[in-house]
């Protein structure tokens, strides 16, 4: 029996499988072009894709009625189509909890790489423009006593919420599953309204697509910043790129719409946007985890028995 994993995965979960006499076929570039997915998944078990193969009832169809098992090596599972994995019986599953403090770490880089000005001021010195100390140069918002909006307070969201109490900010949330939680509860407009800093942390569904269109973008407060580190297609970028000049204080993006940014996108050009090329889990640690977590669900399919992280 064959799985299918799409890029090379850190660590040694993938002997496992082979331990457990599946043939693996894992694709070694940086990325997999549509009609080699479509050819390799012929036939295959499971399969282990990434946050950039788009797992469409073409891919399952392709792959056959031997496919039983999609491990999502993410946690975020908006590149599947649940609903034709489980028109076809095909179990999906995902990767939760080990990614939660690589991520928060990341937007809290985000948050005071822009706050800051860090990248910058690197710039500033790597361009031998670093003359002088001046009371005025590369003046950046104080965090302390500053709202951090929190949407969507999941695993995540509460994870930057920890970190935030550490630098005093003022915490507020809002969240489809609000449990009850030491934080005020707020209406997503008027948390969009209050908020110095904005975090998203909901997962991209239909209902979440463009959340953060033009108009709540320019109903955020003027000079504060937004921080994305969930998924690209929250935010209209093209309105976020209106709004990064000259109402917003800055942005922080770990993804974006579309992903990866192309070279000489407007948001490049842009000092007050900080982007990273989607690192939001990238830990050596998280990483190695992640393929561990994604290696147990496929084995628990093939063996009968319910994956601890099914998502369908
Ligand atoms: C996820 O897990 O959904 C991230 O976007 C990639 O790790």
């Amino acid at each position: 029996m064959k799985v299918l994993v799409t890029r090379t995965l850190p660590g040694k979960a993938l002997d496992r499988l082979k331990e457990e006499g599946l043939e693996v076929l894992v694709h070694e570039g940086l990325f997999l072009p549509r009609e080699e997915l479509l050819r390799k998944v012929e036939g295959a078990f499971g399969l282990i894709p990434t946050v950039e193969d788009r797992i469409d009832a073409e891919v399952m169809d392709r792959a056959g009625p031997s496919l039983k098992v999609i491990a999502c090596y993410s946690v975020g599972v908006d590149h599947v189509d649940l609903k034709a994995a489980r028109k076809r019986g095909i179990r999906v599953t995902h990767t939760p909890d080990v990614l939660t403090e690589a991520t928060a770490d990341l937007t809290f880089a985000l948050l005071l790489a822009v706050a800051r000005r860090v990248v910058e001021g690197v710039d500033y010195a790597r361009r031998g423009r670093w003359r002088a100390w001046h009371p005025e140069l590369l003046l950046g918002l104080d965090l302390q006593g500053l709202t951090l909006g929190i949407v969507g307070m999941g695993r995540i969201g509460q994870a930057v919420a920890q970190r935030a109490e550490a630098f005093g900010l003022r915490i507020a949330y809002t969240s489809k599953e609000a449990k009850p939680l030491p934080y005020p509860f707020l209406p997503l407009e008027d948390l969009i309204r209050e908020a110095d800093i904005l975090s998203l942390h909901t997962p991209l569904t239909p209902e979440t697509h463009r959340l953060m269109n033009r108009r709540r973008l320019f109903s955020m407060k003027k000079g504060a910043i937004l921080l994305n580190t969930a998924r690209g297609a929250l935010v209209d970028t093209e309105a976020l790129v209106g709004a990064l000049r000259g109402h917003l204080f800055g942005a922080g993006l770990d993804v974006t719409d579309p992903e990866p940014l192309p070279p000489g996108h407007p948001l490049y050009a842009l000092p007050n946007a900080v982007i990273t090329p989607h690192i939001g889990s990238a830990g050596v640690r998280t990483r190695a985890r992640m393929a561990e977590v994604a290696v147990e669900n496929l084995l628990a399919v093939l063996k009968g028995e319910e994956p601890p992280n099914p998502v369908a």
